[in-house]
């Protein structure tokens, strides 16, 4: 298969982890004969150094026009939220996200086996736990209207849905729950919101065409709780775009780290694939980032395009990987490894390569086998 990837890896950590996404797709393509093609392009505090605009033109072409967006992450602390809206690397990430229409943010939650007693969380909590969290990602209080008065005492953000806004997503995550085990909980504040009552109407009104999924309704202040208390309860989670950015955080908490936490964002016509964590620019630079959000999220890639074989593959890696303890300090405070070994890791996985054995020893010797 042949396909065009958009490369966006933005701020902080985002190349970094990027470089090891590839890296486990560019090993795919050897193994299975695919050809990636990868082009790098600007996004974020690093595209207002180079241009003066968080989302420059180029790069939106160029995602208008491949087959699929890899993201790193976005932010910079030098870039404040005081800034102006144009000197802002997030508006970069809001603005792509709604040029390209890509309404439907998926953050699937599944704890690896191995990683059960890193969670917080005890582990009759965590074990057993497998939901997906459909975000909406492109209208909500996000994209409101802003106002602030002229004396800047007072300031409101329009949370504002159509109906069509909700319906499409909606149908989404009941044909996902439809494949799964049929459940689907709509997360909202329908007590106090109007926003609310509107999804709670066209969801309901949509679910008379799903009659296997059953459907219920949580406020999102329960729903809080509930991630926490009793996560295993959840299948499919839908939700409004602010709810989902805290929620979806809040869950990866089960996982251990929300450096393993992978998403995708589909569109009409484009789709974009990205960690779920922030560009973490306390550690950039410093070989200390966890890949496997990115690693992942190229899996998803590759399950996107019908690369079930390939994908489960890069999957696999990252679980021996676990398996191995090669991960990075979020997931052992005692490794003696980084980003870059543990990415070098997954692809020697996938390239089938034998040294890999020098990780299940004493005799670890690492940077042996770079590809990229
Ligand atoms: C995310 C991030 C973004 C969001 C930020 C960077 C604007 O937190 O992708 O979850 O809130 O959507
Ligand atoms: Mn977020």
């Amino acid at each position: 298969m042949n396909l065009k990837i958009a490369v966006l890896s933005g701020d902080g950590i985002g190349p970094e982890v990027i470089l090891q996404a590839k890296k486990a797709l560019y090993a795919v393509g050897v193994v299975y004969e695919h050809d990636f093609i990868f082009e790098d392009a600007l996004i974020g505090a690093i595209a207002i150094d180079k241009t003066g605009s968080s989302l420059p033109e180029q790069t939106l072409n160029l995602c208008l026009n491949t087959d699929a967006v890899l993201l790193g992450a976005i932010g910079d602390p030098k870039y404040g939220t005081d800034a102006a809206e144009n000197a802002r690397p997030e508006q970069g990430l809001l603005k792509l996200r709604k040029e390209l229409g890509l309404f439907a943010n998926i953050r699937p939650l599944k704890p690896f086996k191995g990683l059960l007693d890193v969670s917080p969380l005890k582990r009759e909590i965590v074990e057993g736990v497998d939901f997906v969290i459909y975000r909406e990602l492109t209208a909500g209080i996000y994209f409101g209207e802003k106002k602030l008065n002229e004396s800047e005492t007072i300031a409101s953000d329009l949370c504002e849905y159509t109906e069509d806004e909700i319906s499409r997503i909606a149908h989404l995550a009941f044909q996902s729950a439809q494949k799964r085990r049929k459940k689907l909980t709509l997360v909202d504040m329908a007590n106090v919101l109007e926003s609310s009552r509107l999804w709670r109407k066209v969801v309901k009104k949509i679910s008379v065409d799903y009659p296997e999924v059953a459907l219920d309704f949580l406020f999102a202040n329960n729903a809080a709780k509930q991630i926490v208390r009793n996560p295993k309860q959840f299948d499919v989670v839908l939700t409004g775009n602010l709810f989902g950015d805290i929620l979806s955080d809040e869950a990866s908490v089960i996982s251990g780290s929300i450096g393993v936490l992978a998403s995708v964002s589909l569109g009409e016509k484009n789709v974009l694939f990205e960690p779920v964590h922030g560009s973490y620019p306390h550690a950039k630079g410093r070989n200390i980032a966890n890949p496997f959000a990115s690693i992942l999220s190229a899996a998803m890639l590759l399950e996107h395009f019908g690369l079930t074989e390939e994908a489960k593959k890069v999957y696999e890696g990252v679980e021996k990987a676990i398996e191995y303890n090669v991960v990075t300090i979020d997931l052992n405070p005692d490794t003696k490894f980084g980003t870059n070994e543990v990415g070098e890791f997954v692809s020697n996985f996938i390239l089938n390569k034998d040294d890999l054995m020098y990780f299940n020893n004493d005799n670890v010797h690492l940077g042996q086998s770079t590809i990229v």
